[in-house]
């Protein structure tokens, strides 16, 4: 297996181009089973995951194709004709967003089989507000040996849906179940994020009649069809905040493009607070910091607009070298600080109780062998690495390879030592 090697101390000076957001392109992936006409995704991430789904709707009838567009890579995608509308356990438990296709194959098919996912080890993830929003739609839902059996012979109808609680992965799917079903449906307590403001752009560019989308409240007006479209997959706002972290561990001055500031609003307001210094851009940001030590930060994950989850582990590495202590409150996902114990193996002092994580910052970092345990904790402990006194090599780098194009590339391009050791054998374990 990969493992990643970095040698701390670097300073960071250059230029990042963001990627399109990994977890915005698989379910517009899954949004081209509800049409039979090519859908045309550009700015298209490269990475593991978008892998996995390509594999699992090949699987399903999809013809996926990956070409260089003049502004980067594109992914063509057709599925002129559903030719299985099972998609197997060995598919789905790589990737918990496989999950999405069961509701785009029953608007379409009016049946589906789907694996319950796996995904990462983050937690217990149920899916029972997914399968709750398809029997508000009407579809009649069986659950054997780990297999989701969902019918709807007479089409989906339109319906409420109330959500108890913010899910993204619930909200988009039934974004993409109700498209196509017969009249009006309402999602209430739907989640805002970005990447639902995006699915709900191109799936109104494939011809559905969705409004509200990135608000609590969004209205669907069910179509008989959708048609091909060509959208851009939107910035990766997790790669940005993870590259702003960066930026911020190692000291330096870089600039991001492609991307949003409005997206991580929530995170910049935090590293100035910390004393980091942000500039705003049209196209994104710039961020520097001289060598002074951080001042240490309270924060609070929450739904979007608030600070993401996905962003809690890579500002604790941040927080390890703050003059004091901070707080880290994770409301998102319970277990979610397996990077804790690593980030202590680099000298590190975190005391996690419950949901909350007290990171008393220390002078300085030394460099260790780390493990990943999911896809940003990971990632933190390559943030760690690139402030770290000595060398830290970070193993089970396949986490990293699921969410993160050209990690490596993209970091020693602004000067940071960084290199992958490539290693015998395949994935030790499955997420
Ligand atoms: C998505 C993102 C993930 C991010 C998360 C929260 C993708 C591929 N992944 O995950 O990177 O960390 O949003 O911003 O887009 N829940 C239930 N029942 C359900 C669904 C969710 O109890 O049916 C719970 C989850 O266990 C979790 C919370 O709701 O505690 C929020 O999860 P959700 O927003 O659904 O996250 P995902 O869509 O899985």
């Amino acid at each position: 297996m990969d493992r990643i090697a970095i040698t701390g101390g670097a300073r960071l000076q250059g230029e990042i181009a963001i990627s399109g957001a990994k977890n915005s392109a698989i379910k517009l992936m899954a949004a081209s089973l509800l049409t039979d006409e090519p859908l045309r995704l550009t700015n298209m991430p490269r990475l593991a995951d978008t892998r996995f789904l390509g594999a699992l709707l090949r699987r399903l009838g999809t013809e996926v194709e990956e070409v260089n567009g003049p502004d980067g890579p594109q992914t063509v995608l057709t599925t002129g004709e559903i030719t299985s509308a099972i998609a197997p356990y060995d598919l789905v438990r790589q990737m918990r967003a496989s999950f999405n296709v069961l509701g785009p194959l029953l608007a379409r098919t009016g049946q589906a089989k789907v694996s319950l996912p796996g995904g990462c080890a983050i937690g217990a993830r149920p899916v029972d507000l997914h399968l709750k929003a398809l029997e508000a739609l009407g579809a009649q839902i069986d659950l054997h040996e780990g297999y989701v059996y969902a019918q709807a012979p007479r089409g989906l109808k339109g319906a409420q849906i109330d959500f108890p609680f913010v899910s993204v992965g619930a909200t988009e799917h039934a974004l993409l179940a109700a498209a196509l079903a017969r009249g009006e449906t309402v999602i209430g307590n739907a989640a805002c994020e970005p990447e639902i403001v995006d699915l709900a752009d191109c799936l109104n560019a494939m011809g559905a009649r969705i409004e509200g989308a990135g608000t609590p409240v969004v209205r669907i007006l069910g179509v008989d069809r959708l048609k091909g479209a060509t959208h851009a997959v939107v910035a990766d706002r997790i790669e940005t905040g993870t590259y702003a972290l960066a930026a911020a561990m190692a000291g330096g001055e870089v600039r991001l493009t492609n991307t949003r500031t409005d997206f991580v609003e929530s995170l910049l307001t935090k590293m100035e607070e910390a004393g980091v210094e942000v500039e705003r851009r049209a196209d994104g940001m710039v961020i520097r910091r001289n060598g002074h030590r951080l001042a240490p930060v309270e924060l609070t994950t929450d739904p979007y607009p608030g600070f993401a989850t996905d962003l809690q582990a890579q500002f604790m590495a941040l927080m390890t070298l703050a003059d004091g202590e901070s707080v880290i409150r994770e409301t998102i996902f319970e277990n979610r600080f397996m990077h804790a114990p690593e980030l202590m193996r680099l000298g590190a002092e975190v005391a996690v109780a419950g949901g909350e994580a007290r990171v008393k910052g220390v002078e300085r970092l030394t460099g260790a062998p780390v493990m990943a345990t999911d896809l940003r904790a990971s990632v933190s402990l390559v943030i760690a690495g690139l402030a770290a006194q000595g060398e830290t090599t970070v193993s089970r780098v396949y986490h990293l390879d699921r969410g993160f194009e050209r990690l490596e590339e993209k970091l020693s391009a602004c000067g940071a030592q960084i290199r992958r050791i490539r290693g015998e054998g395949g994935q030790e374990d499955e997420e």
